[in-house]
């Protein structure tokens, strides 16, 4: 049986789907007003009593009283277990499930075996590292300390053909087997996997060692690295070396280096940057990425400056976009060609590095800078083309606010490249005027307070009041913000107005305190509404032309038509 399903995994399924495509392909919807109605597919209806809500990624049934979320409904609906559901919906948006270690009582005991022969051996490695002349110059001939060699608990591989089966008492041959440490040959003999390498344990986020990667030290030995085989425990493409003893050294992880070797990792430790981790052998996938972001808020990948190096980045960069947000982002930086990390601090010192770090350039830009290398912006045609290029990019980012700026940066360099580059768009200045009333103002405060205060409103306030708010200097741009999206906090909202000319004005708000409680602030919101709304009614039609002659534009126009509307209706 499969390990449990990570808590953040499924955190991230729910931000990448919405329930209305998840419901829409199975129950025909209908929007109205701001949610979707159809037939409840949980019980027969004739007329409509299922609704899904966009906002609250929620369904309900008024007639069944089914409810839940994305999850729940295709549980229901597709007669899947919680798992299966989970897996279903990951497969739809193309994400893998990822799992962790262990769970059933049997697979328990199985694995404690695996891992205490896996503990054996690497005591085993590490006595062989101590009496070993040869494997202890190597490591000192790359500059490794026995400290470090300590804290990593690098061991020694000797280089005959049974000695780690003939070395370890009382572990069975079969769990050595199982770890892959011992592999059984034709005619059923055995013989060690690791021979003549210094060896590596890979240990997983509880410090458990779950496999080794080994590095030749002859010349004549195979492949220069060898790791261990896949087991049970040890998935290569969810694990990196070092994240183990980064945590460990590092009470807060602001930002993780991945590289792509052990030396590297080791080298830079022993350089004092110990929050660096490598992968084992394999590119860098989004499990990674996951992972990585549980620790920390920033990843910057280190790559080796050739052609192999560079595509790596650019492979990992697209691997990394599922899981980016406004809170986990992803930088880049390349070694000169020729180098790795670990030659490269050592030649050029840590503080080399650690500017090399400090300068290291978003991922974002990166994937933007590359789209557009081969295309010339000037010209309308390459322009578009890069629009499609960046397209399947965004379409890989979750829903939020780093894909919205995103966004809003490709529109930037296709539709107002010139603009910007000859004459930068000038501060509109925003001037607290007449206009603006100290009732705008105030309810405007709320509303950035408390932008829920949005969703409380009920009918009486309608399309028409919508249209005179729009028009207000203040309040029209964080309603417009709300009308798109209505689960904004506090926080994302005065993000998203940024641009706006009374974003000090806005901040000014925020900043002031409110003395009255949440329940009687709905109330005056609702109320200063209303009033604010009516009094713009009434000045809208002192203003508003009386005969068709006076109408001069759209606007008049409708303000006219609106002013005769007004008049029937008094009649
Ligand atoms: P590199 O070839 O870049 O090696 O492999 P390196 O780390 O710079 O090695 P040194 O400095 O010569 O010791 C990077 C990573 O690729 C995997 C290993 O995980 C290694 O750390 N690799 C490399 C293999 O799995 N097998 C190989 O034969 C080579
Ligand atoms: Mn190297």
């Amino acid at each position: 049986m499969p390990g449990r399903i990570p808590q953040s995994f499924i955190n991230d399924l729910i931000a990448k789907i919405d329930i209305v495509d998840v419901v829409g392909e199975r129950v025909d919807l209908k929007k109205a007003g701001k949610n979707y109605n159809g037939l409840c597919p949980f019980h027969n209806e004739k007329t409509p009593s299922f609704t899904v809500s966009p906002d609250k990624q929620f369904f309900h049934c008024f007639g069944c009283q089914e409810s839940g979320t994305a999850i729940g409904f295709v549980m229901l609906h597709d007669r899947l277990t919680f798992v299966e559901a989970i897996e279903s919906l990951a497969a739809s948006v193309g994400m893998s499930v990822p799992r962790e270690a262990g769970s059933s009582r049997q697979e328990i005991s199985a694995n404690k075996k695996l891992i205490e022969a896996i503990a054996k051996a690497m005591d085993f490695y590490k006595q062989q590292l101590r009496i070993s002349t040869a494997a202890k110059k190597y490591l000192q001939g790359r500059g490794i300390t026995g400290e470090l060699a300590r804290d990593y608990q690098l061991g020694y591989a000797p280089s005959g053909w049974q000695t780690l089966e003939n070395g370890l008492e009382g572990v069975g041959l079969e769990a050595l087997v199982e770890a892959g440490l011992v592999s059984e040959g034709k005619n059923k003999k055995h013989y060690d996997r690791f021979r003549n390498r210094v060896v590596f344990p890979i240990r997983n986020v509880k410090g458990q060692t779950i496999g080794f990667g080994g590095r030749s030290i002859g010349d004549d030995d195979g492949p220069k690295y060898l790791n261990s085989p896949e087991t049970e425990l040890f998935k290569k493409g969810e694990e990196l070396y070092g994240l183990y003893e980064a945590r460990k050294s590092n009470s807060r992880l602001h930002k993780i280096i991945v590289v792509e070797g052990y030396m590297d990792v080791l080298s830079l430790a022993q350089s004092g940057l110990t929050n660096v981790v490598a992968t084992l052998g394999t590119a860098t996938n989004e499990t990674h990425f996951y992972k990585l972001f549980k620790y920390t808020d920033e990843v910057v990948l280190c790559f080796d400056g050739d052609g192999a190096g560079r595509q790596a980045g650019w492979k990992a960069l697209e691997r990394a976009l599922p899981a980016l947000s406004d809170q986990k982002q992803i930088k880049l930086i390349f070694v000169p060609e020729g180098e790795d990390p670990d030659t490269l601090v050592r030649k050029k010192g840590a503080e080399h590095f650690n500017q090399q770090i400090k300068n290291a350039i978003s991922g974002l830009d990166y994937l933007l800078e590359q789209l557009s290398i081969p295309l010339n912006l000037e010209s309308l045609d390459d322009r578009a083309k890069f629009y499609g290029l960046c397209q399947p990019y965004i379409d890989k980012m979750k829903a939020g606010i780093l894909r919205d700026l995103f966004k809003q940066k490709i529109d930037q360099i296709v539709g107002l490249r010139e603009q910007t580059k000859q004459t930068p768009r000038p501060k509109r200045s925003f001037s607290e005027g007449p206009k603006v009333s100290r009732l705008e103002a105030k309810l405007c405060g709320y509303l950035l307070k408390y932008p829920d205060l949005w969703n409380q409103l009920d009918e009486s306030f309608g399309e028409n009041e919508l249209l005179l708010i729009n028009r207000c200097e203040l309040l029209s741009a964080p309603v417009k913000q709300l009308q798109k999206h209505p689960t904004l906090g506090s926080e994302e909202l005065l993000v998203r107005l940024i641009d706006e000319p009374a974003y000090d004005y806005f901040c000014d708000l925020l900043g002031k305190p409110v003395e009255i409680e949440i329940e009687e602030m709905e109330i005056e919101f609702r109320e200063g509404l209303r009033r604010l709304t009516l009094k713009l009614k009434e000045q809208e039609e002192l203003n508003s032309p009386d005969k068709l002659s006076e109408v001069a534009s759209i606007s008049d126009l409708k303000r006219f038509v609106s002013r005769k509307k007004n008049k029937i209706n008094k009649l």
